[in-house]
């Protein structure tokens, strides 16, 4: 995989959001896997900069969801749902009709499941998916010990997990739902170009074990290491583990600037 470190979160922000638009002019109706959390929202927001700037077209864009809490009630504020469409559907201009995600309300959960493997399939794919990473190695909601093989599916969260994102739950852990829909890290990486983006120093031990660790379900982020274009963008905090942290820089600093990620 190709290890990208930048200044700070921006720099990171503005290289994915490029390499969005730059997808977007080959591909118009590219269809965009996005995540939630705080991390990439500098991506969108330079993304959205871009399409106010003229410099991105997004009129034809699709967007998918990767996770979703099961739950909570239709139009909860903290729903991934009503994340993408706040932070990434209403800026970029889109129509709610180019947003696919699974349904976290449903009674029958498992079709939910099977039924949004099933409408990315039938979308063609994800082109571009961007993903976080847990500080237990997750990527989307695919907690440690996921099967690297899986597909979209229930999983429970774990406790760090839980503590971590209580902080967009009034800091209430009683809040935070106990299970979710998520992608399958088979489903992941099915993607046509994946691109984690990793900000903070509390990221770092996680990013360090995906990128130079073991292949392993304990951590599943390492599943990157399997996709034929993978790209890890990190800044300096969350690079301070990597032990071919110079080695990156050099190898990225030597590439053609017109190549992207
Ligand atoms: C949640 C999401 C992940 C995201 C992670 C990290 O668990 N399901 O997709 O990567 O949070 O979030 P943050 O970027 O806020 O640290």
């Amino acid at each position: 995989m190709e290890v990208v470190i930048v200044p700070d979160s921006a720099a990171g922000g503005e290289l994915i959001a490029e390499a969005m638009a730059g997808l977007l002019r080959q591909k118009p109706d590219a269809l965009l896997g996005v995540a939630t959390g705080s991390t990439p929202l500098p991506v969108y927001e330079a993304l959205a900069a871009k399409v106010r700037a003229g410099e991105a077209d997004t009129s034809r864009a699709r967007v998918c969801q990767l996770d979703e809490y099961v739950g909570l009630p239709a139009g909860h504020p903290e729903s991934y749902r009503s994340v993408v469409l706040r932070e990434v559907v209403e800026p970029l201009g889109l129509s709610e009709s180019a947003f696919l995600g699974p349904d976290g309300t449903a009674e029958d959960v498992a079709a939910a499941c099977l039924a949004y493997d099933r409408a990315l399939a039938e979308a063609g794919g994800v082109d571009l998916q961007l993903l976080g990473i847990g500080t237990d190695g997750h990527i989307g909601f695919n907690e440690p010990c996921s099967s690297l093989a899986s597909r979209t599916r229930i999983k429970t969260l774990t406790e760090q997990t839980r503590v971590d994102n209580a902080r967009f739950f009034d800091g209430d852990i009683g809040q935070v739902p106990h299970h979710v829909i998520t992608q399958g890290i088979g489903t992941i990486l099915e993607a046509r170009h994946l691109v984690l983006l990793a900000t903070g120093e509390a990221k770092a031990d996680a990013v360090a074990l995906a990128v130079e660790g073991p292949l392993s379900a304990l951590v599943p982020a390492s599943a990157l290491q399997l996709h034929p274009h993978a790209t890890v963008v990190v800044d300096e905090a969350a690079a301070s583990s990597l032990k071919l942290a110079d080695y990156f820089r050099a190898t990225y600093a030597a590439k053609p600037s017109w190549q992207g990620i």
